[in-house]
């Protein structure tokens, strides 16, 4: 298959990878050293000048981790791709590597938790600001663009309340003020949206979640240009330090390659519980991509393979409700995360997002009824029985 591109089936199982480089094992070998010899002093002048290509320490490049960054360049249809030790490890890198004091991000109207207090660290420590824009129309987006707006930063469908931002329109409007557009890409993974093939940027995802699809990891991908990966690879990166250890890059390129079969089966589920959901008289309101009344349908249609395997609800009555249900929960577990085999339950305004204001919360969308659910890969008859028994308790 030489030279031949491949579906994305196959490339979550082949791409960056070839045996014949690595003894012909099936599976691409660990790593698992700090440091790399040098055959003699010469060697590694030339290692670290940069004339010899090779591998010098593991904080500077790791075979194993660079199989998994080769692959999710070749997912994100990207240049090339680069490995963190954890989502926030990506995400600082990157906005630490586009900002300067004095400028300014401009974000969709949600974000995940720890980005919006990194954030505030910034605007603190650096003089960075922020703000949030509803990024639904051309017009918006125009009017909300500052002159110093360093970075259009976008999460599509958005933690947690589910709304969609156009990823081409904010592409359109960024390209005329030659802003780079980074969308955080954890909630969809590689085979739900592409943004890069829309025009973006940069990716980012906290692998801990689809990617990894087991709950055993934490870990962040960065996937964007080859000149700019290199450089982030050589500062933000470098020198902060926030590198992935081989065996969690290996555990990674493991879950990869059921990614697709794993994601069809959470969407699968998901639709399933949108259903029952829908007319369930203790539901005051469900977001859900799929939903077809939902108002960013046609921006699911347009950019995503599927609607995904995450939704949020609001249970009808107060915050003590919504974890009064939550409590009443056997089968589904009460954790944060998502995109794993298990159904798992969380109430954003007191986990994920409990940092952020209530003013802003309620901004965003996040009331103290509403809990966001990643549906597992468990049988939908068992998690349905489960929801069930505890809506029947509150
Ligand atoms: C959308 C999103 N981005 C980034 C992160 C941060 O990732 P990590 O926990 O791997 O650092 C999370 C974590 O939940 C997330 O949900």
């Amino acid at each position: 298959m030489k030279g031949k591109k491949t579906r994305f089936e196959t490339e979550v199982i082949h791409a960056g990878y070839q045996e014949s480089q690595h003894h012909g094992s099936l599976v691409p070998p660990l790593y698992q050293s700090s440091t790399f010899t040098f055959s003699n002093a010469e060697q590694g002048e030339k290692r670290f000048a940069g004339i010899e290509e090779g591998y010098v320490y593991s904080r500077l490049g790791n075979p194993t981790v660079k199989i998994l960054e080769d692959r999710i360049a070749a997912l994100e249809q990207s240049e090339a791709g680069l490995a963190f030790s954890s989502g926030m490890a990506a995400v600082s890198a990157v906005l630490t590597d586009l900002t300067k004091t004095g400028d300014h991000i401009l974000c969709s109207q949600g974000i995940y938790g720890c980005t919006f207090g990194l954030l505030q660290m910034y605007e603190e420590k650096y003089a960075i600001s922020h703000s949030f824009s509803r990024m639904d129309s051309i017009e918006t987006l125009r009017k909300d663009i500052q002159p110093n707006t360093a970075v259009i930063y976008i999460e599509t469908p958005i933690n947690p309340t589910m709304k969609l931002v156009d990823l081409e329109m904010a592409v359109d409007v960024a390209r005329e003020k030659g802003i780079p557009v980074v969308v955080d890409n954890t909630f969809c993974s590689p085979y739900l949206q592409t943004p890069i093939t829309k025009g973006c940027d940069v990716v980012i995802h906290s692998a801990t979640k689809f990617i990894c699809g087991h709950g055993d990891v934490i870990a962040g991908l960065v996937a964007g240009k080859k000149e700019w990966i290199e450089r982030i690879a050589k500062t933000t990166q470098k020198d902060m330090g926030g590198i992935i250890s081989p065996f969690d890059a290996w555990l990674l390129l493991r879950g990869l390659k059921t990614l697709p079969i794993r994601m069809d089966r959470h969407a699968e589920n998901a639709q399933k519980l949108f259903a029952f959901l829908k007319n369930h008289p203790k539901i005051a309101a469900v977001f859900y991509p799929g939903d077809t009344e939902h108002p960013d349908y046609h921006i699911m249609k347009q950019q995503m393979k599927q609607p995904g395997g995450l939704i949020s609800f609001e249970v009808s009555g107060s915050k003590e409700t919504a974890q009064q249900f939550m409590n009443e929960l056997q089968l589904v577990k009460i954790a944060v995360s998502l995109g794993d085999a298990e159904t798992l339950i969380q109430h954003p305004a007191t986990m994920t997002h409990a940092v952020v204001p209530e003013i802003e919360r309620k901004k965003m969308g996040i009331e103290n009824t509403l809990l966001r659910l990643s549906v597992g890969l468990e049988a939908w008859e068992d998690i349905q029985d489960d929801l069930e028994q505890a809506l029947a308790k509150i």
